[in-house]
């Protein structure tokens, strides 16, 4: 067995239904792990769970803003190895356009969600101790950021913040927690982008990036590296993936 094996390893991937959670959760049963995989929209998640590979994999749909889904989630869980969550929304609002609303929509599912669904984990012991890893995907805007992400970059920084406190805090058990923060993937994600903006914009977001625009896959290799005892060392990280 070589140290990227997730064999025997149990993993739930959250933002399973599209994007990065989807690659991430079909990587994931493909270097051997049994996934979970949730999300909101019951066809495309049926999708990812179809080109799950290997046997043993559940999908669980939930909306992780309703406390009552993350809890009937958390009640239906097997003991996890590893949680990848995935989830976020691209809303771009100009600061001048900011209310109450816009703040909470992004927050809700940017962070809230994921805090609120690592903290129902951990009370329900659903998360092994001795050898077990968190990753939060972030994102390089918390660097590098762009006009009109005022509210995603803050939610992503809070992430960030929260993600470092966690690594603290559950260092003693055994549990690694990390970040890692990508440059512009081609995803759904970044469709919405090219639409809310230009398809030059995105061209020119591509230029910048040295290595151009990123496959979902590079992010899913990278998420292998911190669930798998690879990374049995490395807690507490932030790693961009910039494209160079
Ligand atoms: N794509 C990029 O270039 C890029 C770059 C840096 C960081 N990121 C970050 O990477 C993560 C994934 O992005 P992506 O590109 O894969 O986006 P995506 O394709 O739009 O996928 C977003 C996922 O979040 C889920 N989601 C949204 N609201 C939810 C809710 N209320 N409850 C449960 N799930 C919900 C969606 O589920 P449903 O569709 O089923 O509702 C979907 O599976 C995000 O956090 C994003 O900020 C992306």
């Amino acid at each position: 067995m070589n140290a990227f094996d997730l064999k025997g390893k149990t993993v739930l991937v959250t933002g399973a239904s599209s994007g990065l959670g989807r690659q991430t959760a079909i990587t994931a049963s493909e270097y051997g792990a049994r996934v979970i995989v949730t999300g909101r929209n019951t066809i495309r998640l049926q999708e990812t769970f179809g080109s799950l590979q290997g046997e043993g994999h559940q999908q669980i749909p939930a909306d992780l803003t309703i406390q009552a889904d993350i809890d009937r989630l958390v009640e239906a869980l097997p003991m996890l190895d590893g949680l990848v969550q995935s989830t976020g929304i691209s809303e771009l609002a100009p600061a001048r356009f900011i209310t109450a609303e816009t703040i909470s929509r992004t927050f809700r599912i940017s962070f809230d969600a994921s805090v609120l669904l690592t903290a129902r984990i951990l009370a329900k012991k659903k998360l092994s101790k001795g050898n077990s890893s968190i990753v939060f995907i972030s994102s390089i805007s918390t660097r590098y950021p762009f006009v009109g992400g005022a509210m995603y970059i803050s939610a992503k920084a809070a992430l960030e913040a929260y993600a470092r406190v966690l690594a603290l805090e559950l260092a003693s058990r055994g549990t690694r927690v990390n970040c890692i923060a990508p440059a512009f993937v081609r995803t759904p994600m970044l469709n919405e982008t090219a639409e809310n903006f230009s398809q030059e914009a995105v061209n020119k977001i591509e230029e910048r990036q040295l290595l151009g625009l990123g496959d979902p896959v590079d992010v899913a290799n990278t998420i292998i590296f911190y669930l798998s005892d690879a990374s049995k060392w490395v807690s507490a990280t932030n790693l961009i993936l910039g494209g160079g």
